[in-house]
């Protein structure tokens, strides 16, 4: 039996990324691909909140990540990564294989990082995570923003929005974000294969040629004429296009509103059946995915089982959390009598352990 994925990525793919997907294949260099690249850029940035620009590459997330640390900051240049996850242990190693002076500091995973956590040392730039998928836990990026902001007032934010993008409220500009990176896998609800690199007025001006495939001065050159500097995966250009009309089409705040109470139900069944959450007390949980310790005698792999048996995919624990933890998430598209019936499965599935 095919499973359901429940998982915090790749995800279940929404209708109309099914729809795209499924046309005959169109040439990257005709109108019609222009316009797809073009309609995903522009939605892109204005649900991230920015009056900047999006480019896209081909690659996932990561490859956003690491096209934005090479194009926005020069070798030995001193960023900021706080730890609190696998996700901003990534930034961590992209900088330093970048050449970049890397500054840590060390959080416990499920904790929230907090403005008198920042460094008192000069800084170029900081690399944040603004929802710690393996930890469930989203960061105060626009407090973190302001605080190195105001000891540093020409460093660069960047932040991880690849769980909080069409998730999670975003409001860059506002916020004092200044670039964001982004994969196709997850609130977009399309094939994994794309990454989106956003970046707001000062990341523009910044921005510097580096690299060769995966140079994002080269590609915003390319793309604000509508094409690309090489050949793009233009079929997935054309499913996340399609979902964010979909989703703008419907309204944006609606849609959080679902994806977030469908996250607090996820909590809310975890807590009743006695499960603790990896959030801390004090860290705000994000709506990308619920993330519990497993009960006392169950593992992850009877977890995944007895959801398994009733055809839903989740996920296990990443790093130290790695057999200590699950992850429960609904951010792909299901229909409403679905996601009841995961809620119901959930359940059982506790009951059975
Ligand atoms: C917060 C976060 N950042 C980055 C990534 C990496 O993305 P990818 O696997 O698409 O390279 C993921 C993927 O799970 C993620 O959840």
């Amino acid at each position: 039996m095919s499973e359901k994925l429940l998982t915090p990525g790749p995800v279940c793919l929404h209708p109309a990324a099914r729809k795209a997907l499924a046309q005959p294949q169109i040439h990257h260099r005709s109108p019609a691909a222009s316009e797809l690249l073009t309609s995903l850029r522009e939605n892109v940035a204005r649900v991230a909140g920015t009056a900047g620009e999006t480019v896209v590459v081909t690659g996932s997330g990561t490859a956003a990540m690491v096209a934005l640390v090479t194009g926005l900051f020069a070798p030995g240049a001193r960023v900021w990564v706080p730890l609190a996850g696998k996700f901003s242990e990534r930034w961590a190693e992209i900088a330093a294989s970048a050449g970049l002076d890397v500054v840590t500091t060390e959080h416990s995973w499920g904790a929230a990082v907090g403005s008198a956590d920042v460094p008192k040392v000069p800084l170029d730039g900081v690399l944040l995570t603004h929802s710690e998928t393996s930890t469930g836990v989203l960061q105060p990026v626009a407090e973190l923003a302001a605080a190195v902001k105001a000891a540093n007032p020409h460093a660069l934010v960047v932040a991880d929005a690849v769980t909080s993008f069409l998730l999670s409220e975003l409001r860059m500009d506002e916020w004092g974000l200044d670039a964001l990176a982004i994969g196709s896998q997850k609130g977009m609800m399309s094939p994994p294969g794309l990454g989106l690199a956003v970046l707001g007025e000062s990341a523009l001006e910044r921005l510097r040629p580096a690299g060769y495939y995966l140079d994002l001065a080269r590609e915003l050159g390319q793309q604000r004429g509508g094409q690309t500097a090489y050949t793009p995966a233009i079929n997935l250009v054309a499913a996340a296009a399609a979902v964010l009309e979909e989703v703008l089409h419907g309204g944006l705040d609606e849609h959080l509103r679902q994806k977030s109470e469908r996250n607090r139900r996820f909590y809310e069944i975890g807590a009743a059946a006695g499960l603790q959450p990896v959030p801390q007390a004090g860290a705000q949980k994000s709506p990308a995915t619920a993330a519990f310790y497993l009960p006392e005698g169950a593992t992850a792999g009877s977890l995944a089982a007895a959801m398994s048996s009733r055809g839903w995919r989740i996920a296990g624990g990443q790093g130290p959390l790695k057999g200590r933890i699950f992850r429960i998430s609904a951010m792909g598209y299901l229909e409403d009598d679905e996601v009841e019936r995961a809620f119901t499965d959930f359940e059982s599935a506790l009951q059975e352990l």
